[in-house]
């Protein structure tokens, strides 16, 4: 792969998951309003199609970079965060949208699927990449979390997390990584606070894509309601909080363009940044691994 080591003129985007669903349409419209473009994923083919409309869109040819990206891997996010930071970019919006539910078992170093993909690995992304979005004054970082949130009715539970996915739905352990999303990017805007780095998670509503594939099947048509949003309507508070929402809202969860006030848990200051200090020892005890 050629990585440009030009500093670039456009603001750059970096969006997990953008090879279908919500984060495709995030990645086309952030292309229509001028932003250079990475994507990260878990396959380069099939985010071919995602970067040839974009460059039909914009006609430029390196308007749009693949990068491969395993979130229940640290490993593949450590080698995502330094083939982004070799090319010398600015770092101006990070959009953690990639995210499963339903799927179960344990990433690569031994945590809850759910939690290691959804939380976790972003966690990492971004601490990775927290220095060059500080260097790009005025950047923001935008996780798409989710009202399932408040399916988690005992906050975090902590003694699950580096176990396999208990559930026979895995809906329970989503619901607690999406909890992980918002209390994550709550502590992160304290951390950031002052440095010109804002913070915004959401949820975009309930959204006709794929991400719901492997619930069990009797499970499908509760989940998949009639009246769904277009994935163009589920982008629309992700490209707010990316595009709009004032930076005094940093640390907010919004739904349908706005702040909204999410569980108790997670505006539970205490648990977030509990959440944030495991979360570092976890990243960095699995560099031995
Ligand atoms: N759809 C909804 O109703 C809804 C509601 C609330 C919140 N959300 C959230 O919205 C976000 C986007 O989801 P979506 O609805 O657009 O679903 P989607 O169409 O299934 O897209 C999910 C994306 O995440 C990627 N992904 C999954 N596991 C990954 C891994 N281990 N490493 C790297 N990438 C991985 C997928 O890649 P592959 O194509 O390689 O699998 C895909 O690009 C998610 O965070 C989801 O939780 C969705």
């Amino acid at each position: 792969m050629s990585l440009s080591l030009n500093a670039s003129k456009k603001p750059v985007a970096l969006i997990t998951g953008a090879n279908v669903g919500i984060g495709r349409v995030t990645a086309v419209q952030l292309a229509k309003q001028g932003y250079q473009l990475f994507l990260a994923g878990r396959s380069a083919e099939r985010t071919q199609p995602v970067i040839d409309e974009i460059r039909a869109i914009t006609g430029q040819a390196d308007c749009a970079t693949f990068l491969p990206l395993q979130l229940d891997d640290l490993v593949s996010v450590r080698q995502c965060a330094d083939m982004f930071l070799v090319t010398g970019q600015p770092l101006h919006l990070l959009i953690n949208n990639a995210g499963l539910a339903g799927a179960k078992g344990v990433t690569r170093q031994g945590f809850e699927l759910a939690f290691g993909v959804n939380h976790l690995g972003h966690f990492l992304l971004t601490h990775l990449l927290l220095p060059r979005l500080k260097e790009s004054a005025g950047s923001r970082v935008v996780t798409v979390a989710s009202r399932a949130h408040m399916l988690a009715r005992r906050g975090i539970p902590w003694e699950t997390l580096q176990r396999p996915t208990a559930s026979m739905t895995g809906v329970p352990e989503y619901a607690v990584s999406k909890l992980a999303n918002i209390l994550f990017s709550l502590q992160l805007s304290k951390e950031t606070q002052g440095t010109g780095v804002s913070t915004y998670s959401l949820h975009p509503g309930v959204v006709d894509t794929e991400v719901w594939r492997e619930v069990p099947r009797w499970l499908r048509p509760v989940m998949k309601w009639r009246g769904m949003l277009t994935p163009e309507e589920g982008a629309k508070t992700t490209l707010h909080c990316a595009l709009q929402a004032p930076v005094t809202q940093s640390g907010l969860y919004f739904d349908k363009c706005q702040p909204k006030t999410p569980s108790k848990f997670a505006l539970d200051a205490m648990a977030a940044k509990q959440l944030w200090d495991a979360s570092m020892n976890w990243v960095y005890q699995s560099e031995q691994t």
